[in-house]
């Protein structure tokens, strides 16, 4: 007696299996033709465009068409982030450092290279993120110094075209307090550093900053001072031999750079721009800014943002193409001039830049990084 209700009860429990494949296989399709549905509706539905279009039939319209977050998450995701952080950091030892001033110059800038050939996992990155340096030494609570980001000057392949260093562009912070001059912890410390030298290095961090993979893309740079780092390393890409060869990555576009420096003694990495000009006129154009030298039409200063003005024509012209990309970096106090030198261009051409900027920066064109 017992043992045949125990064999009907096991023969229950022998289909459970069963009608758990069979469920399985149930869901399972209905999941899939769920899914083919979706990609087949996906795909028949227009494009998303957004459309600034001027209230009267004579002004200009550009179109700006918007990229899901998702694609542009998917896009980058093979970039590295974090291989190293600050409770490990990787050991790099400095390779050089020197000043990229001219005499006459303001203040303190380097050109700073690392030698990345020892870390395992390797610190590999690519143009337009940044690396966070650790400072030796305490801060005023005995505590070791927090991580400062700098933006990666040179390509993936490095200045040397070997793949495995890492270079920077540092100003040394100093200003006056009470009378004194206060030198900043961090860009003291790499100013100051010398071949041989070990630094801790964490990152690579940064997708803001990223170049189109299109090589027909136009990429329009706005850049104060050490601004310059990123657009260096997109620029090498686009325009050095060595390079070139190296990356594969045919650059048709057009790349146009708005450069501010204090004075022409300030201007950095000034050889290999003119370079750049001489090699491809056709598809390099390099506006300066010289803050200290130059005067803007009201007889101020003269800033990035007052050269953007002057070319506000064709700078929405390029913009109104959707292959162009739009890149700042550098002071943060540069923005709102920026933004208001884009709101008065964009006037002169009846667009509202207010409402052209945020659909540029859905649609991954407009870049910013300022510190
Ligand atoms: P700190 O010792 O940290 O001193 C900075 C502090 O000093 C400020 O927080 C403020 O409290 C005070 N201070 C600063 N100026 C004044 C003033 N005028 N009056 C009174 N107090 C003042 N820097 C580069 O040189 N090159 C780069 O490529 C670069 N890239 C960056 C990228 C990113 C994404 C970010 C976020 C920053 C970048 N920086 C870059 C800036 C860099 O991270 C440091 O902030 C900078 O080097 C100063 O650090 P420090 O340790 O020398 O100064
Ligand atoms: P200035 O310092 O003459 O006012 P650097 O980092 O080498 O000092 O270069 C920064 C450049 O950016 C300088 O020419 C500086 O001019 C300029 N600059 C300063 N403030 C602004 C601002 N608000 N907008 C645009 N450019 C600025």
């Amino acid at each position: 007696m017992f043992y045949s209700e125990a064999k009907v009860i096991a023969g229950g429990l022998a289909h459970i299996p069963i009608v758990i494949g069979v469920f399985y296989f149930i869901l399972t399709f209905f999941n899939k033709r769920a899914l083919e549905f979706d990609e087949s509706n996906k795909s028949k539905k227009p494009e998303a465009k957004k459309v600034i279009e001027s209230k009267t039939e004579s002004k200009p319209v550009v179109t700006v068409k918007s990229e899901s977050p998702k694609t542009v998450k998917k896009k980058h995701a093979d970039v590295p982030v974090n291989i190293y952080r600050p409770k490990t950091p990787f050991e790099g030892t400095v390779t050089g450092n020197y000043s990229l001033l001219k005499e006459g110059a303001i203040g303190r800038v380097n050109h700073i290279t690392f030698d990345l050939k020892e870390s395992d996992p390797f610190l590999n990155y690519v143009e337009g993120q940044s690396i966070g340096i650790m400072p030796a030494g305490e801060d005023a609570n005995g505590k070791p110094h927090k991580l400062r980001l700098y933006s990666i000057a040179s390509t993936r392949h490095g200045d040397d075209f070997q793949g495995n260093t890492v270079s920077l562009c540092v100003r040394q912070l100093q200003y006056e307090k009470d009378g004194e001059t206060v030198n900043g912890v961090c860009s003291t410390y790499l100013c100051d550093i010398k071949p041989g030298d070990k630094v801790k290095i964490t990152g690579p961090v940064g997708k803001e900053m990223l170049l189109p993979e299109e090589e027909d893309s136009n990429i329009v740079m706005l850049a104060t001072g050490t601004g310059i780092a990123p657009m260096r390393a997109y620029l090498r890409r686009m325009f050095e031999a060595t390079e070139k060869e190296k990356n594969k990555w045919n650059f048709k576009g057009k790349a146009w750079l708005f450069m501010g420096a204090p004075k022409s003694a300030n201007l950095l990495y000034e050889e290999d721009l003119q370079r750049y000009l001489e090699n491809y006129p056709d598809n390099f154009k390099y506006t300066k800014a010289i803050s200290r030298e130059q005067q803007n039409s009201k007889g101020g200063r003269m800033y990035i943002q007052d050269r953007v003005l002057e070319s506000a024509n064709e700078l929405f012209k390029m913009i109104e193409d959707e292959k162009t990309h739009i890149y700042l970096c550098g002071l943060k106090g540069m923005e709102p001039g920026i933004d208001e030198a884009m709101t008065k261009a964009a006037e002169e051409k009846g667009l509202n830049w207010s409402e052209l900027r945020p659909q540029l920066k859905k649609a991954g064109r407009w870049h910013v990084e300022t510190y």
